[in-house]
């Protein structure tokens, strides 16, 4: 599946590459503190830190058409990765969107561009239905992207998914093509998201176990 770069004002995605290892590398270890409590663990063993197999592994993923691996850009230089993982084709036509900057980058709106940008190619030029973002409830910059462009809260997910070190409480969040026939980017830029779509209510906020609980 050709990966497209997609581009809005100053944020860009394109396609990772091998030669993206060393400056992926660097952002990595500088934001450590900053990843770490976001970030998929292995639940069997020790985690790997080798960037270029990492490179290698979601590019050949990408060959089978079960992703889309991205990194994120501003002004050029590299301030991320967003992946399309997990695409199911036929009846489902659905995949999931995960995603970090550094955070030197944080605050520019470059996250929601990006999964504006990738959203939009998925369903208009993959030809998926339904896009997918799971979130920890404790990570509210993260909860703030989904806001923002309105994915539409659809339950909680008990010990979802492995996560700095233990199996963590997801919301996740869910968004069909019938629900933005202007794309996703559009409606953010003219201001058209509907008010609370991506809200959580308060009994599963409630019900969401906090980390150490
Ligand atoms: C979550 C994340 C991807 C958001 O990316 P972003 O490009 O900063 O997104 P935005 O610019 O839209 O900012 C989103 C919210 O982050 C918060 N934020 C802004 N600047 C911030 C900073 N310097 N530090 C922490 N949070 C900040 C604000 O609440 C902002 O919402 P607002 O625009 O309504 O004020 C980014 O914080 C990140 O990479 N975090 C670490 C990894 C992670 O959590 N990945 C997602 C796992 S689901």
């Amino acid at each position: 599946m050709i990966i497209p770069t997609l581009r809005e004002g100053d944020i860009a995605v394109r396609p990772i590459r091998l030669r993206d290892a060393r400056a992926l590398e660097r952002e990595l270890l500088d934001n450590r503190g900053w990843l770490r409590p976001w970030e998929a663990t292995n639940p069997y063993g020790p985690m790997s830190f080798d960037v270029r197999g990492s490179i290698r592994a979601l590019q050949a993923n990408a060959r089978q058409g079960f992703g889309l691996p991205f990194v994120v850009e501003v002004d050029g230089e590299l301030a991320g990765q967003l992946n399309v993982s997990n695409i199911g084709y036929g009846s489902l036509s659905s995949a999931t969107i995960g995603y970090w900057v550094s955070e030197r980058f944080a605050g520019r709106g470059a996250t929601p561009t990006a999964v504006a940008l990738a959203t939009d190619h998925c369903f208009f030029g993959v030809g998926l239905h339904r896009m997918e973002i799971c979130i920890r409830p404790e990570n509210a910059p993260s909860l703030r992207v989904v806001e923002k462009l309105g994915f539409r809260y659809e339950g909680l997910r008990r010990r979802y998914i492995h996560i700095n070190g233990a199996w963590r409480d997801h919301f996740g969040f869910g968004l069909t093509v019938e629900e933005v026939p202007q794309g996703v980017l559009r409606r953010w830029l003219d201001g058209a998201v509907p008010a609370g779509t991506g809200a959580v209510p308060a009994a599963d906020r409630a019900a969401a176990v906090t980390p150490g609980a």
